[in-house]
């Protein structure tokens, strides 16, 4: 059934210029782009989107990473498209994705590539509802 989720395109995807590469797949999969913004995220809302990995060794430097520059924030809609985008995506870690995912295609195979995956996707209903008001309202 349709539903909702919040895409980002992270600092690396917009200072690459992959931002229109990863707009044409999610339409092409027939999703609708519903809301788009080009974000310069504030410390607080990504200590919000992030609230769950608080505390690990990898919260700074993530913080960091999303404040590196802009971030392309999208609210899109269709059907399954919470596990759809993800699957569209790709592993979490570049390096391990599948050939024909976005970080599979598109992401680079550096040390660094576990945090600079270039797209987040929601990953349930609830981080849906609960980042889209975040990134949104
Ligand atoms: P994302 O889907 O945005 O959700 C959490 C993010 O934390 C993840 O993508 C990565 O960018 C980052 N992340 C997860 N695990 C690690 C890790 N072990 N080291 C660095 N960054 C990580």
């Amino acid at each position: 059934s349709a539903e909702e989720t919040l895409i980002l395109v992270k600092p690396d995807g917009v200072k690459r210029g992959l931002t229109g590469e990863i707009l044409r797949r999610v339409e092409a999969k027939g999703y609708e782009l519903v809301d788009i913004r080009l974000v310069e995220a504030p410390r607080q809302l990504l200590e919000a989107h992030y609230e769950e990995h608080q505390g690990k060794p990898f919260f700074e430097p993530l913080l960091e990473f999303m404040s590196s520059g802009p971030i392309v924030a999208i609210r899109a809609r269709g059907n399954r498209i919470i596990e759809g985008f993800r699957s569209l995506a790709g592993s979490t870690e570049p390096t391990l994705a599948a050939p024909g995912t976005i970080r599979g295609d598109l992401g680079r195979d550096w040390g660094l590539s576990v945090q600079q995956n270039l797209v987040h996707g929601s990953d349930s209903t609830l981080s849906a509802e609960r980042e889209l008001a975040l990134w949104f309202d």
